[in-house]
């Protein structure tokens, strides 16, 4: 399947395809100097593939995990790429999760200024979300994704087959964020999810519908001034439940968590449904004394109030604004039994 994401600048595609990945060399330019960036918990098989349809082909291994979005690794990136003579023509190619293809995008478009990027996401996460949309970056001075760039992609080439290595619980995680997009915006992408008997079957249709979603929303707000915010719902409470348990959940299991709190009960209920079929938590488990110095410390929450998002019916929205006390309530509502 193809589909195409607009920007400003042009745009490119992404194909979906199983065994896309052996076909790279036909999506995208590999005729020239090519960094295959990837992490050591990344199956090797997937950039052997990449490296064996490139003229001349380089991988960059760093250690898997979170902790490795960082300014060293980004700098070791850089080092590589001037140690072995790239040019402006030359290309970086992140073959991995949203870690990688958050920090090879930044270092391609830091590198000279910026040269062509080339993601092949590998986690259900990045294949749904974070390799579309142009967010690149790293963590720094403790924060999140705090230095980094908007640099698009010049072609995004997505292989199911390669979530078949994947964590059961790190693809049910990436499958919360695809319940996120249909329940503000896709009634048959929820009911596709809620209804698969066999996931591995359907897993290309639910990638290809989350992200038919991330880019409509993506083309319509590339930098993230306005609609691009329905991306964050169940964000507000997931964040401060990821915040609070300190490393114990996964970003998409607290998404998960967070999301039937932000809901009217028929579809909080809907939800909630749907996330425990994949053995997704769905309550929250702290109360809101707990949550509390997160939500007050959330750089969103600036004049006192943040802007939530609502579902009151599958596959519509609403932007609210909430205060603490609106926020205790939605969390209340919604506490593990
Ligand atoms: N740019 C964006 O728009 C955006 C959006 C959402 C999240 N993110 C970022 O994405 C990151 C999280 O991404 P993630 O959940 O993909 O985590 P990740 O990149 O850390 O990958 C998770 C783990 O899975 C392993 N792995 C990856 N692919 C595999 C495969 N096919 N088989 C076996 N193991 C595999 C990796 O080695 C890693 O240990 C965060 O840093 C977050 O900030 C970015």
């Amino acid at each position: 399947m193809e589909l195409y994401c607009h920007t400003p600048e042009g745009g490119y595609g992404i194909t979906v395809a199983r065994g896309a990945i052996r076909d790279a060399a036909s999506l995208a330019d590999l005729n020239r100097k090519v960094l295959v960036v990837t992490d050591d918990g990344i199956p090797s098989a997937y950039s052997d593939a990449v490296l064996s349809q490139c003229r001349e082909g380089y991988r960059f291994v760093f250690p898997h995990g979170e902790k490795s979005k960082n300014l060293d690794t980004f700098a070791a990136i850089l080092s590589e790429m001037l140690r072995l003579g790239f040019t402006r023509s030359d290309a970086v190619v992140a073959v991995g999760g949203g870690v990688t293809g958050d920090i090879a995008g930044f270092a391609a478009a830091s590198y000279m200024r910026g040269i062509d990027f080339i993601n092949i996401p590998t986690t259900l996460l990045s294949q749904l979300d974070s390799s579309v949309g142009g967010k690149t970056g790293i963590d720094f001075g403790g924060i999140k994704n705090s230095v980094g760039a908007f640099y698009n992609p010049v072609r995004v080439i997505i292989d199911p087959d390669t979530l078949e290595t994947l964590d059961a619980r790190l693809l049910h995680e990436g499958l919360a964020e695809a319940v996120k997009m249909a329940a503000t915006s896709d009634p048959s992408l929820f009911a596709l999810i809620a209804g698969s008997c066999d996931l591995g079957a359907d897993i290309e249709a639910i990638i290809a519908a989350a992200l038919r979603i991330k880019i409509d929303v993506v083309e319509h707000d590339p930098e993230e001034k306005g609609l691009r915010r329905v991306l964050n719902f169940g964000h507000t409470i997931g964040h401060a439940i990821e915040a609070a348990a300190g490393g114990k959940y996964y970003h998409g299991e607290c998404v998960a968590m967070g999301m039937p709190c932000m809901a009217s009960p028929e579809a909080a209920r809907q939800i909630r449904e749907v996330l425990e079929k994949y053995g997704l938590s769905s309550r929250s488990p702290f109360p809101y004394s707990a949550l509390e110095p997160y939500i007050l410390h959330d750089k969103k929450m600036a004049s006192g109030k943040v802007t939530v998002v609502f579902v009151d019916s599958i596959g519509s929205f609403e932007f609210r604004q909430a205060g603490p006390e609106e926020l205790k309530c939605y969390i209340e509502n919604n506490l593990e039994k």
